[in-house]
């Protein structure tokens, strides 16, 4: 493995020569060096530690601080890995609103690139992002931000209008400038039609295997879900049967590599 630090242009370097790129979520010191060490190459301080940090039952009230407190957690010992932070509910409602957060985020979080939820009404922000030097990966398929909008966190774009919306969405943000996407809970061959559609790597999530990348929750990963709660069915514990969470990761990063995981088990159709 490389210790050339990864950027933009390697994650489009690993899609052209068809390496699937490994990416987790991460939200502290301790766990970046794990992920790194297991050559995790995409470290993505999610809004998802509103629910598996804060104990929130969805992203909605996670704060721009909140993330920057995280962000500049993993920053402080990330050496290889590309650093992507999420831009939380509300802090991009506008052009120049999303370009204060992502200021927060790049200069006291150490974010090397920015993530917002949503389709053709974010092309303006994309655009004002990128032409301002700050790197943006899309968010499409299922938007946690928008779960009441959404009735719900449900499979997106299983129908013909709602895959072709998608799919029209995914090039007008690449053609704004988004430099990644990630795709969350669509059917495997929406997904597999968006990859071959960009030039920019396309990261699933509940996405199949037909992508450039994945990412998963942590969490999910080490199978530390609420008491009683059931996991997401594109989730995998890579816990089990192994005794120590430098394994698990390192099984995941194995897997994605050798296009193992996810299996057909994982996805939607
Ligand atoms: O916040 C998050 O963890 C995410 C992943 C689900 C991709 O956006």
């Amino acid at each position: 493995m490389s210790d050339q630090p990864i950027t933009v242009s390697t994650l489009a370097e690993l899609k052209s020569k068809g390496e699937p790129i490994a990416c987790l979520t991460c939200y502290d010191a301790g766990f970046a060096r794990v992920l790194e060490a297991a050559g995790v190459e995409v470290l993505l301080v999610g809004d998802s530690l509103g629910n598996v940090l804060q104990g929130h039952d969805s992203t909605l009230p996670v704060r721009v601080a909140d993330m920057v407190y995280h962000a500049a957690c993993v920053a402080r010992v990330r050496r290889r890995a590309l650093l992507v932070v999420d831009l939380p509910f509300l802090s991009y409602s506008s052009p120049e609103r999303a370009l204060d957060a992502a200021a927060q985020l790049v200069q006291e979080g150490g974010a090397q690139m920015v993530k917002l939820e949503g389709g053709a009404e974010q092309v303006a922000t994309v655009r004002r992002l990128t032409g301002q030097g700050v790197a943006v990966c899309a968010h499409l398929g299922l938007l946690p931000q928008s779960v009441h909008r959404l009735g719900g966190y449900r499979v997106q774009g299983r129908t013909a209008e709602a895959a072709a919306a998608i799919q029209r969405d995914a090039l007008a943000l690449e053609a704004a400038g988004a430099g990644l996407l990630v795709l969350e809970c669509v059917p495997g061959a929406l997904a597999g039609e968006i990859r071959r559609a960009l030039r920019i790597p396309v990261i699933g999530i509940g996405a199949g295997a037909d992508c450039d990348g994945q990412v998963l929750v942590l969490y999910d990963l080490l199978g530390i879900t609420p008491l009683g709660a059931q996991p997401p069915r594109f989730v995998k514990n890579f816990l089990t049967g192994r005794d120590s969470i430098r394994t698990a990761v390192g099984a995941y990063v194995d897997e994605v590599k050798n296009r193992r995981f996810p299996a057909a088990e994982h996805g939607f159709s």
